[in-house]
């Protein structure tokens, strides 16, 4: 197995939080997103059916305790995929259903205010 590349990214700085960039890297297409001081990067790819997961919404967890009544006060961060709604945490990657799958998610590195993924 080939060992992985390190690509720069850009500075850390100018990557917005709460909103993927994507990138088209070798032969994937990647989504970049800053959750506060964290940087993730996943597959832009939805592990139900192949949707550009990357694309879909990112906002905060909508929870529910009672029939009718919702509220989106939870600290989990999620992206919402555009074709099926299923939603994923932004911070593991898991689905939020048990059968939706995981996110393939990238290493990402910070070295002196400079972004890299491990590819
Ligand atoms: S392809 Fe993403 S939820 Fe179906």
């Amino acid at each position: 197995m080939k060992g992985k590349e390190k690509i720069h990214i850009g500075k850390v700085e100018n990557i917005p939080d709460g909103v993927f960039t994507i990138l088209n890297l070798k032969k994937y297409s990647v989504g970049v997103i800053r959750i506060e001081e964290d940087f993730k990067a996943y597959l832009n790819v939805c592990p139900h059916a192949g949707a550009p997961i990357c694309q879909g919404e990112v906002s905060r967890l909508v929870v529910s305790d009672q029939p009718f009544l919702s509220y989106d006060d939870s600290e989990i961060k999620v992206v919402r995929c555009p074709w099926h709604n299923y939603e994923y945490d932004l911070s593991t990657g898991e689905g939020i259903l048990s059968d939706a799958g995981k996110l393939i998610s990238i290493a990402t590195e910070e070295i002196n205010g400079e972004l890299f993924l491990l590819i």
